[in-house]
C-alpha cells in the first residue's frame, strides 16, 4: 500500500468511540497504530500486529510529551495524528462556575492544542504529516444548555484553521471531522448547580433531546467514510461534516440568516 503520510499513526483517545474505530481502520489499512488512554500503561504494548495502547492525559502537558516522545523514540516519525478527546457539560451558562467551564476547555481545546504542539515539530522536520481534530456539528451550530461544549468546539475549529494557515508551507495538513449525535461512551457532566437552576426544566428538555439523538444515532463507524476521504486527498478539506442529515444542516447554516437559525434551534431545543 502507498501511504501519503508515514505509516505511523497516533490516535489520542483510542480506548472508545470515534478513536477506537479510527485506530482499527488505520491498523487494518496497514498503519502501525499507537492509541492512547488515560488508563493504559507503557508495558505490554509491543507487536506490530496489534494497536499499541499507551498512556496520555491531554490535560497534563508532561503526559502528552512523554507519550509523543515514546512513539518518536521507537518510530522516528508520526505520519497521522487523530485527536479525539472531548466531553460535554450540561447546564445554563448563568449557573456555570468558571472553574467548570475552564475544565471543559482544558480537555476539548487546550488538551488538543497541547498534543498538536508536541507533534508539530516532528512533522515539520519530516515535511509531512496529517492532523485530524475531531470536532462536532456543535462547533458550527450553538445548542442551548450545552454552551461550554459548543464554545470549546468553536474554539477548536478556529484553532485548526489557524494551524492550517501557519503550517501551510511545511507539508503538514490539518482537517476537522464534525460528527452529529452518535452512539458511543461520550461523557456529559452536569454543572454543580444543575438541580437548583432556574433553567432546570428547560435545560433538561434540551439535554434530553441531545441524549436521545445520541442514543438513536449511528455508531462511531460513521466517521470512517470521512476519515478515508481526508486520508486520500492531496489537499484535505478544512472540515468534513459526518452524515447526510448533518451535511444538510451545515448547508442550511450557511444559507440562512443567523436569526432564522437561532429561531429553529430554539424551537428544537427549547432555548427561548
Ligand atoms: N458521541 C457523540 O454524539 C459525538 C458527537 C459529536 C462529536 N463528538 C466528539 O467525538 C470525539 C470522541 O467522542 P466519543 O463520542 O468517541 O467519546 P468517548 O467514547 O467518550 O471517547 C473519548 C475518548 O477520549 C479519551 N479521553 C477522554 N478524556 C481524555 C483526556 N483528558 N486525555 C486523554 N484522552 C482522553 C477517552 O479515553 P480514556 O477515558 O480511556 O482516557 C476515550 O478514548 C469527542 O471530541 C466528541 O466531542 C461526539
Amino acid at each position: 500500500m502507498k501511504y501519503k503520510y508515514s505509516n505511523i499513526a497516533l490516535i489520542v483517545g483510542a480506548s472508545s468511540g470515534v478513536g477506537k474505530v479510527c485506530a482499527k481502520h488505520l491498523h487494518d489499512s496497514g498503519y502501525k497504530v499507537y492509541g492512547t488512554s488515560r488508563y493504559a500503561t507503557f508495558v505490554n504494548n509491543d507487536g506490530i500486529d496489534k494497536i499499541a495502547m499507551i498512556p496520555m492525559d491531554v490535560t497534563h502537558e508532561d503526559s502528552v510529551k512523554e507519550a509523543v516522545e515514546y512513539v518518536i523514540k521507537r518510530e522516528g516519525v508520526i505520519g497521522v495524528l487523530i485527536n479525539c478527546p472531548g466531553y460535554g457539560l450540561a447546564g445554563a451558562i448563568e449557573d456555570t462556575y468558571i472553574e467548570e467551564a475552564k475544565k471543559v476547555f482544558d480537555t476539548n481545546f487546550f488538551g488538543i492544542m497541547s498534543v498538536c504542539n508536541a507533534v508539530l515539530p516532528y512533522m515539520r522536520n519530516q515535511k509531512n504529516g496529517l492532523i485530524i481534530n475531531i470536532s462536532s456539528v456543535a462547533g458550527l451550530i450553538t445548542l442551548p444548555y450545552q454552551s461550554m461544549y459548543c464554545a470549546s468546539k468553536y474554539a477548536l475549529e478556529s484553532l485548526t484553521e489557524c494551524y492550517r494557515m501557519e503550517t501551510a508551507d511545511t507539508g503538514i495538513k490539518l482537517s476537522l471531522i464534525e460528527p452529529g449525535g452518535m452512539k458511543t461512551n461520550f461523557k456529559r457532566e452536569y454543572i454543580e448547580k444543575y438541580d437548583q437552576s432556574t433553567y432546570k426544566e428547560k435545560s433538561e428538555h434540551a439535554i434530553n433531546k441531545m441524549i436521545a439523538d445520541e442514543i438513536k444515532g449511528p455508531g462511531p463507524e460513521i466517521v470512517i467514510k470521512e476519515l478515508k476521504s481526508i486520508l486520500n486527498r492531496v489537499n484535505p478539506p478544512i472540515r468534513k461534516i459526518v452524515g447526510v442529515e448533518y451535511k444538510l444542516i451545515g448547508i442550511l447554516r450557511k444559507m440562512l440568516p443567523a436569526r432564522i437559525t437561532e429561531i429553529i434551534i430554539s424551537k428544537m431545543y427549547g432555548g427561548g
